[in-house]
């Protein structure tokens, strides 16, 4: 029941040829990728908040340095991700107004607190590590310009990832015991929510098949979760830290680690608006939209005032 066009573009994909913003694409593979790439954007926009949380409170200069490049960098990410999207012709303005009234999703761990300084390395290590698991396939997704804005996105996470495990790595080798403790329990809060950003588990995906058909996606949510704790656990015990996960045992048969069962009902309160944060954080968006109004204005005369002075 394909059409010729649509046979055409399948093929495409199935010979692993990028499709381009002026190919000719199904309306729902368009669809699917401005949802996707949106959401990823406001991910970015909306991960800053945490972090901007502890600007004014690192420990020392070369701390505050970093993690002003770090959140710096994400702002860079999202407006790379909007661009990608446009290029779908989506509209910016309206999919930003889409987060501002709760109808569009981003990142559920954004909207979990960050409350002590070892939360920066946590959210470093491992949202930053997760994010790299799930992004790194991204550089093959099928859409092209998708594809080339992973590239740069995922050298820039994977600094990230490093200068959080190095945050931690410190508190424990040379922290007092408080230091320790605190890295502990940035784990102990973080490590079911950083699970959670993979998504649903595969048989309650309902984009998955489609998605993996198109090679938009290029793994399953639950591949990428068990790629990432398999990763993840010989660097835990290099910190010398432990997961609050019992179940928590490597199998030697299948050559991964078997992991408990991820809360479910969390995870979907969260991604429908009633997780610890959600509020504060969609207010805070919308806050500093609304005190930028005048540089929007300002930029947009300013450039009225250029077009003048040519014509
Ligand atoms: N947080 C919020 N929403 C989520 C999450 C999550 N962790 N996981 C899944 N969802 C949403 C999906 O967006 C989808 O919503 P919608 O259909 O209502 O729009 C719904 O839950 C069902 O999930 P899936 O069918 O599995 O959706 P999808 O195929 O899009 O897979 C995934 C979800 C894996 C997040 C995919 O969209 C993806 O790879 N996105 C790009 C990466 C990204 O967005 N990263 C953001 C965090 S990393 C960072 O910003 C540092």
């Amino acid at each position: 029941e394909m059409g010729p066009e649509e046979r055409a573009f399948q093929e495409r994909i199935d010979a692993e040829i990028k499709i381009e913003a002026k190919n000719w694409m199904p309306d729902s593979y368009r669809k699917t990728l401005i949802r996707q790439i949106s959401q990823h954007a406001h991910s970015e926009i909306v991960g800053m908040l945490p972090e901007g949380n502890w600007v004014t409170r690192a420990p020392t200069l070369k701390r505050k340095l970093q993690l002003m490049a770090k959140i710096q960098d994400e702002a860079g990410h999202g407006l790379y991700l909007y661009s990608a999207m446009e290029t779908l012709g989506a509209d910016r303005d309206e999919e930003i107004d889409k987060l501002h009234t709760g109808r569009a999703k981003y990142s559920s761990i954004f909207n979990y607190p960050t409350l002590n300084w070892a939360d920066m390395g946590a959210v470093g290590w491992l949202v930053d590590g997760a994010a790299i698991v799930n992004q790194v396939p991204l550089q093959r997704t099928s859409y092209g310009p998708y594809a080339r804005a992973m590239i740069r996105v995922c050298k820039e996470e994977s600094f990230h990832q490093r200068q959080g495990y190095e945050i931690l790595l410190h508190m424990m080798r040379h922290g007092t015991e408080a230091q320790q403790e605190m890295v502990q329990d940035a784990i102990n809060r973080l490590w079911w929510p950083a699970l959670m950003m993979f998504g649903p588990s595969d048989e309650h995906s309902p984009n998955s098949a489609q998605s993996m058909a198109w090679k938009i996606k290029r793994h399953t949510n639950d591949e990428l979760r068990q790629r990432f704790i398999d990763q993840t656990i010989p660097q835990l015990e290099v910190l010398g830290c432990t997961v609050p996960d019992p179940d928590l045992k490597w199998n030697e048969e299948t050559g991964h680690y078997d992991f408990g069962e991820i809360q479910w009902d969390e995870f979907n309160r969260v991604i429908q608006g009633h997780g610890p944060c959600n509020t504060e954080r969609l207010n805070a968006r919308r806050n500093a939209h609304e005190n930028g109004a005048w540089v929007r204005a300002a930029a947009v005369a300013h450039a009225e005032k250029k077009q003048k002075a040519v014509a």
